[in-house]
């Protein structure tokens, strides 16, 4: 395209391409700009990119173009999949990878013996392609160290030939290279830092959901749901989303909000997420145990009336035996209780008749070792053993739903900026509804983001299907799926949302490891 241009042209062009290279920070897009831009500037018909790696002694196939084959559908074009290449000098581009010599090569089939590198030409086998004419350009940063190889493939003319890259044209290819390593090493970089970030919110968000072995792996699934549930609606075009499509960009803030939703559990005692019983079994111990002591103060009691019946002489077998009987059944009474109460420990719901007879028995009076007279249960026990539905006080469900505040206020710290500056409300949104019925803001449809109501119908499938949690059985996929469209009809979830979830079977996705 430009071998017919005087120098300025190409030097302009040159420039225009350095500032496309350094806006480009995604690295594998980079990379293949790199590629397009100098095939571009050199009328290469192919071309494909190495990167050097120092630390493993090889070379990595990153990026390979070639128009012919793209063009003809009936040539056999393999798709191409990086491969990594031994860093030697025997190969040509190991060669320009070790020297940094520019290499500009006529007809690679015909390379002096003296070369001391070959060119392989199995790729061309496959393929029927010829690879004549090769510009291959080391790529410096600015301290001079090699990153990669740029390769150029059968530069044409005018008429379409292919011809030998012109001489004059290195210099301008080798400043192409070195402004691209320039990106290369800064994209590198910023995908290092975003590597490690993205580990340190994996491992410490794996690590919060494993505390209760109820949740673990809760949040990984979650964002699989999510993403498949985004990719779902980009690949919908009839219906109310038809013309909703996330960009790779949005798409990475869904995925940090999901992965983040549930941060805040670190916030909240363990305890109260395991829960299972109404009493914990410590609790339970010591409700035993002053059931224990209850018995042996009736029995004290008995005692005492007998020693008094004998003390007083008037020793009656009639009063003694109707003292004895009285006895067992206080005793039987009370075990009674204490068969009800342990019963119901383990009650997710229970009846008023049940809270009828918990409050009598809770009133009831005993007097403990000391003299001192007290209920047979505490307040506390009450409190907890009387939860009607499920086994969590009221104190304890606000504990609970104190994690999306958590959440909101931790990834509020975290500075996410630009494409991702949404993430917070992503996250912090997902337990409220669309009828305002949810929590903690009780906002309404209008004010709950798309990405939410992903997040949030992901968030409940996942809890249902997962294994068995202390307040649910484990439910199957159907009967998940139907919980999901009765939310959405009863107008809490999004009902095409929803419909999409389950006709593009987005609930079979399984989360990558
Ligand atoms: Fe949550
Ligand atoms: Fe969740």
């Amino acid at each position: 395209m430009y071998h017919s241009q005087d120098t300025k042209i190409r030097l302009e062009a040159l420039n225009k391409i350095g500032i496309a290279l350094s806006s480009e920070t995604h690295l594998g897009r980079l990379l293949e700009l790199i590629v397009k831009e100098a095939r571009n500037f050199t009328n290469a018909d192919a071309g494909s990119l190495y990167l050097v790696d120092h630390d493993k002694n090889c070379l990595n196939f990153e990026v390979a173009q070639n128009d012919t084959l793209k063009k003809s559908a009936d040539l056999k074009s393999e798709t191409f999949k990086p491969y990594s290449l031994t860093l030697d000098k025997n190969s040509i581009a190991g060669y320009v990878a070790i020297t940094g010599k520019t290499l500009n090569i006529a007809d690679v089939y015909h390379l002096s013996p003296e070369a001391g590198f070959e060119f392989n030409r199995d790729f061309d086998r496959r393929n029927k392609y010829r690879t004549k004419s090769m510009l291959l350009v080391a790529m410096k940063d600015t301290e001079g160290k090699i990153i990669g190889v740029l390769q150029l493939i059968n530069s044409a003319n005018i008429q379409g030939k292919v011809v030998s890259f012109a001489s004059k044209i290195e210099t301008l290819v080798s400043s192409l290279a070195s402004q691209a390593a320039v990106a290369i090493k800064n994209a590198q970089l910023l995908k290092e830092i975003k590597d490690v970030f993205e580990a340190l919110i994996r491992y410490s968000v794996s690590a919060i959901d494993a505390r209760s072995p109820f949740t673990a792996g809760h949040s990984k699934r979650v964002a699989a749901y999510s993403m498949a549930l985004a990719q779902a609606i980009n690949n919908t075009h009839e219906g109310p989303y038809a013309d909703i499509s996330f960009s790779p960009d949005q798409l990475e803030e869904l995925n940090y909000a999901a992965w983040l939703h549930d941060i805040g559990k670190i916030g909240v005692k363990e305890w109260v997420l395991d829960k299972r019983t109404h009493l914990s079994d410590a609790e339970m111990d010591a409700l035993i145990n002053r059931f224990e002591n209850i018995k042996a103060s009736v029995i004290t009691e008995t005692q005492e009336k007998k020693i008094g019946l004998m003390n007083n002489n008037n020793e009656n077998a009639k009063d003694i035996q109707h003292l004895d009987s009285e006895l067992g059944a206080r005793i039987h009474q009370i075990d009674e209780k204490l068969a009800f109460i342990k019963n119901i420990n383990g009650f997710n719901v229970l009846n008023d008749s049940d809270i009828n007879q918990l409050e009598e028995i809770s009133k009831k009076k005993y007097v403990d070792l000391e003299g001192e007279k007290r209920n047979y249960l505490t307040e506390f026990e009450f409190e907890n053993l009387s939860v009607k539905k499920g086994n969590l006080t009221k104190n304890e469900i606000e504990e609970i739903q104190s994690h999306v505040t958590h959440t909101e206020n931790i990834v509020n710290n975290i500075p996410f900026t630009g494409h991702l500056k949404r993430v917070p409300i992503f996250a912090a949104g997902h337990h409220e509804m669309l009828d305002g019925s949810g929590y903690t803001k009780h906002i309404k449809a209008k004010d709950i983001p798309i990405q939410t109501r992903i997040i949030t119908i992901s968030d409940i499938y996942e809890a249902l299907i997962a294994k068995d949690r202390p307040y649910k059985k484990s439910l199957d996929p159907i009967k998940s799926l139907a919980i999901l469209k009765e939310e959405a009809q009863n107008g809490k979830l999004d009902k095409e949302l929803v419909r999409i979830f389950i006709e593009k079977k987005v609930y079979e996705t399984q989360e990558d490891n």
